[in-house]
């Protein structure tokens, strides 16, 4: 347990978070793709990335931490000895499945007990299409059994818009015969195809629509730079936003427009959020965040803008709690299948700091700004943006005494750094 005190003051300074979860997963797994060396400058070191470590060891690549950089060298991949268990990462088994669905040798891939609920159909049965040999607990759940296949490309159009899933096919795409087009009626974060690109792949795009033909030969890059995490960034963006006479800076934070949902809502909110210092490489836009203190008003998110925010729904959640009038966030089918049930998780845990002002109907979440706050006990239900978000809130608010806080090891390992 954890006791968060309110804020007896506003958030002033420089600060920095952690490095991008997603991007460190895809580094480590190309570059173990590959027999030269990759330093993957500034790497997550955290939970979910220690077990795409772990995996990608067990399939035989050498990877070793030196401080903040990562140095990853593949050898061929080769059956592991073991189960590949991808711990409480939702990310490191989809990701994982694709790749291993074309490999000649068998893998059984694991989870925690909150993974072992996520659903994992969505990869297997486009997979299968491809021609993998794959087998699942009812179908739907881990532990994953992948046998040895030959795959082919396929044409298929993604039910749900999911990066994860997105990726595991073009993982698998990129072994099989013939090319495979994926269309994305509402796109999701594109890291997987811009470092695609930076390994010389022959990927294109046409619309909504990304084409990989797998007969281009790739190559390494032998650096490969991650940003700091824009989701790890949101609570503090919330927190100024929030905090009266704020005025703070985040730097060098991945600003990839399909991950910036966030800042184009707030901003309609009234956020007085500014970008400086912006740059890019290898297709990843990075820039220097500052957030100034303005009062916000509701927002209305729908269907079409929910694969950029995915993650921040909680955190934005929590803004909307100050922003004045009634907000309606709709389509959030998605958040009942992250780390927790978010939506149940949200209307559970955050109407103990503010009662009453969230409900849930269906997939849409209605939040009443401006409800009286009070300290309230708390519990992250294991999901780390949870408990982060929930901090955020008790700042902003009364305090509050968080249970199970530990589950932020999962991104940001030194998150409670920042309020202790
Ligand atoms: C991720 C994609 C998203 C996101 C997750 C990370 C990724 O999941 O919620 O935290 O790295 O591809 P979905 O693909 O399930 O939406």
């Amino acid at each position: 347990m954890i006791k968060i005190k309110p804020a007896d003051k506003p958030l002033r300074g420089t600060i920095k978070v952690p490095p991008d979860k997603s991007i460190s997963h895809r580094a480590i797994i190309f570059s173990a793709l590959f027999n030269s060396a990759v330093e993957v400058f500034n790497c997550l070191d955290a939970a979910d990335v220690r077990s795409t470590i772990g995996c990608m060891q067990a399939l035989g690549a050498d990877i070793q931490r030196d401080g903040d950089s990562l140095l990853v060298k593949g050898n061929a991949l080769r059956q592991s000895a073991t189960p590949l268990d991808a711990g409480n990462s939702g990310t490191t088994a989809r990701l994982l499945t694709g790749l291993l669905a074309a490999q000649p040798f068998q893998s059984t891939i694991i989870g925690d007990a909150s993974l072992s609920k996520r659903p994992m159909a969505r990869v297997i049965n486009p997979l299968k299409k491809m021609g993998a040999d794959i087998s699942a607990r009812d179908d739907n759940f881990l532990p994953i059994n992948i046998k040895p296949a030959k795959l082919h490309g396929i044409d298929y159009c993604l039910p749900v818009p999911s990066a994860q899933l997105k990726s595991a096919l073009l993982f698998a795409a990129l072994f099989a015969d013939g090319k495979t087009t994926i269309a994305e009626p509402i796109p999701a974060r594109d890291h997987t195809e811009l470092m695609l690109a930076a390994f010389n792949a022959n990927i294109t795009r046409a619309g909504n629509s990304i084409t990989l033909d797998p007969s281009a030969k790739l190559s390494a890059p032998d650096k490969i730079f991650v940003p700091a995490d824009f989701s790890s960034a949101a609570f503090f963006i919330v927190l100024a936003a929030i905090i009266p006479d704020s005025l703070l800076t985040i730097e060098d934070v991945g600003v990839n427009p399909t991950r910036t949902g966030l800042l184009d809502v707030l901003r309609a909110m009234g956020a007085n959020i500014t970008l400086s210092n912006l740059r890019t490489q290898a297709g990843e836009p990075r820039a220097d965040l500052t957030v100034a203190y303005a009062p916000l008003h509701a927002a209305e998110l729908t269907a079409d803008i929910i694969p950029r925010l995915i993650d921040e729904i909680p955190i934005l959640a929590v803004a909307a709690a100050f922003a004045e009038g009634t907000s309606r966030f709709r389509d959030l089918a998605e958040l009942r299948v992250k780390e927790s049930d978010r939506l149940a998780a949200i209307v559970e845990q955050f109407n103990r700091i503010a009662p009453g002002a969230f409900r849930a109907e269906g997939d849409t979440l209605f939040i009443q700004g401006q409800c009286p706050t009070r300290f309230a006990d708390c519990h992250s239900l294991g999901d780390h943006r949870i408990a982060m978000a929930l901090t955020v809130f008790a700042t902003a608010a009364h305090g509050a005494a968080i249970e199970n806080q530990a589950c932020v090891d999962i991104s940001f390992p030194n998150f409670f750094d920042y309020f202790c």
